[in-house]
């Protein structure tokens, strides 16, 4: 080659260099020290504190804006988008960290196709996707093209849901239609302070209905983790959220095709627990911490909870036994004494489903007395809600071990997951009782006459009473009919769950042909 052709070369090359240089910085410096001083990354920050270091490859780096009247002499280094793909834990994830420095990270329609094609290769390879969000919403320059690029990355939201596993961190603005994208996905991460979420923002709803709201009051981390239950986990900051998802896919299979990894667990699997003796009281009054009971049990006493602050009378999250990745959810006897209500339904279900689409055993923890009673609960749809637990624990064909820890009752009894909702092994302590109410209850109404008739009505209410839960309440009746499959004793329990998780491990149920189920949502 001549030296003439070799200098153009380096000349074509050396262009090539500016331009991506050009470009990965963005809005500028004064923009990016804006960005920082309000505490938050830049999008490329984001990107490397979440991956594994120099995994990450970018992809449609030279991609510009779409042009148009407004758009004339305005600038979009990388489209406000930076996406491509990296390695978390040295496994594949595909994603997109909007540059709010670049026009707010407003999406324009190249935008939403930088995003779309990474979404697409995600679900060729089967490899999860993760959005990191900082946007001032839809780009006002480019209308109805912007809009059409929402409906490319929502479409793809909805019809890769339960193929890959999509995660959300809401890391800076995210308003109007824009959250339906995360609101599509399996989990939404915020950060406190710096992130928030809603439809119709202050300025607007100030003038159409009165209201005056901060965003953080509107749609702040807070409002969305205790509220809405639209958030799933919030953390101090970036950096925090970021961790949390690396934690997160440490549960998951890359896709609905794969199991989730098994970790060598340090555990033994024969460690007795009989710490659980002492926390779990015998009466059936007195309330004790379920986490407790759940952090005994798992490996390394670790437990990664999700939505920990809303609808606290049910507990949901990750932990692993043998090394296992398994969902728990689990009654809460310490809050509206574990019944189950609207919001409780709603988050149980949601996370069962998640768990049965990406291969994760279920692990259902039993105290409950029944559904939480109430006009506003009945009004509210609490039968539309509760059948949702129902149906998602039938739908699921993933291995489902019970185990009944104290009271279950009633309706209850079978919206968490009873032996004929199609759980694979029940398991009950000696403390339990299977019943369709409480011992009060039950011979209030079975009782009446005599209890109404007698001499000294109050004790013979408190015999009967005795009567009926010496009859009643305990586990050999239901045992007994083949309901519950074992009764244990609590110190053995850890061996006994991942003996039958070990047992159901290549488990296999087919359901009958459907176009897709018709969940009551
Ligand atoms: C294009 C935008 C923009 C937008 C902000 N910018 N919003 N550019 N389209 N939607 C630009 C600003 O001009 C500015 O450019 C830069 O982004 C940063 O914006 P600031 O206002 O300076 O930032 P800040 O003070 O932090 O306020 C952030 C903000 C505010 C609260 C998000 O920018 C805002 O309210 N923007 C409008 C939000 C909005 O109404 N979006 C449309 C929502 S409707 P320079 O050059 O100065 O850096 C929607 C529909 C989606 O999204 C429907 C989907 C179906």
């Amino acid at each position: 080659m001549s030296d003439d052709v070799l200098a153009w070369m380096n000349e074509l090359t050396a262009e090539m260099e500016e331009r991506r240089k050009r470009i990965e910085k963005g809005g500028g410096e004064a923009r990016i020290k804006r960005q920082h001083d309000a505490g938050k990354m830049t999008a490329r920050e984001r990107l490397q504190t979440l991956l594994d270091e120099d995994s990450f490859v970018e992809l449609g780096v030279f991609v510009d804006h779409l042009g148009g009247e407004l758009m004339q002499g305005l600038e979009a280094p990388g489209e406000g988008v930076v996406t491509g793909y990296g390695q978390i834990d040295g496994r594949r994830v595909f994603l997109f960290s909007q540059d709010f420095t670049v026009l707010g990270g407003s999406l324009g329609k190249m935008h939403a196709q930088k995003i779309a094609k990474i979404m697409d290769l995600a679900v060729k390879t089967g490899a999860p996707i993760i959005g990191l969000n900082d946007s001032a919403g839809a780009r006002i320059q480019e209308g109805v093209d912007s809009l059409s690029g929402y409906g490319e990355v929502f479409y793809r939201n909805a019809i890769y849901s339960g193929v890959v596993p999509q995660l959300s961190a809401i890391l800076g603005p995210c308003a109007g239609g824009a959250v339906y994208s995360p609101a599509l996905t399996d989990f939404v991460l915020m950060t406190k302070g710096s992130s928030y979420m809603f439809i119709t923002g202050p300025e607007v709803l100030k003038a159409v209905t009165k209201e005056e709201v901060s965003f953080e009051q509107l749609g702040g981390s807070a409002i969305h983790t205790r509220q809405s239950g639209v958030a799933h986990l919030e953390a101090d900051n970036d950096t925090s959220v970021l961790e949390q998802i690396r934690e997160l896919l440490s549960y998951l299979p890359q896709s609905a095709r794969e199991k989730p990894p098994k970790v060598v667990s340090r555990d033994p699997k024969t460690r007795e627990t009989p710490e659980l003796l002492s926390i779990v009281h015998p009466d059936q009054r007195r309330p004790y911490p379920m986490h407790e009971v759940i952090r005994v049990l798992v490996d390394e006493n670790h437990f990664f909870e999700i939505q920990p602050d809303y609808a606290k009378n049910i507990v949901i999250g990750f932990a692993r036994l043998g090394g296992h990745s398994v969902g728990i959810v689990a009654n809460n006897p310490r809050h509206l004494a574990g019944t189950l209500n609207i919001d409780a339904s709603d988050k149980a279900a949601r996370f069962i489903r998640t768990c049965d689409c990406f291969n994760i055993p279920i692990i259902t923890f039993v105290d409950v007395t029944g559904f939480l009673p109430g006009v506003a609960q009945e009004h509210g749809g609490i039968i539309r809600h509760g059948a949702k637990m129902l149906y998602a624990y039938a739908e699921a064909t993933v291995p489902k071990i019970t185990l009944i820890t104290r009271k279950s009752y009633g309706g209850a009894y079978l919206a968490m997951n009873s032996r004929d909702m199609g759980s694979d092994v029940v398991l009950a302590w000696p403390t339990s009782a299977v019943a369709v109410m409480g011992a009060e209850g039950a011979a209030n109404i079975i009782y009446r006459r005599e209890i109404q008739n007698a001499d000294r009505p109050q004790a013979v209410r408190a015999a009967k009473i005795e009567e009926y839960r010496k009859k009643f309440d305990h586990p050999f009746l239901a045992a007994g009919r083949g309901y519950i499959d074992d009764v244990i004793d609590p110190k053995y329990t850890r061996c006994h769950l991942i003996d039958h998780l070990e047992m159901l491990e290549h488990k296999e149920e087919t359901r009958p042909y459907k176009k897709h189920g018709n969940l009551p949502i």
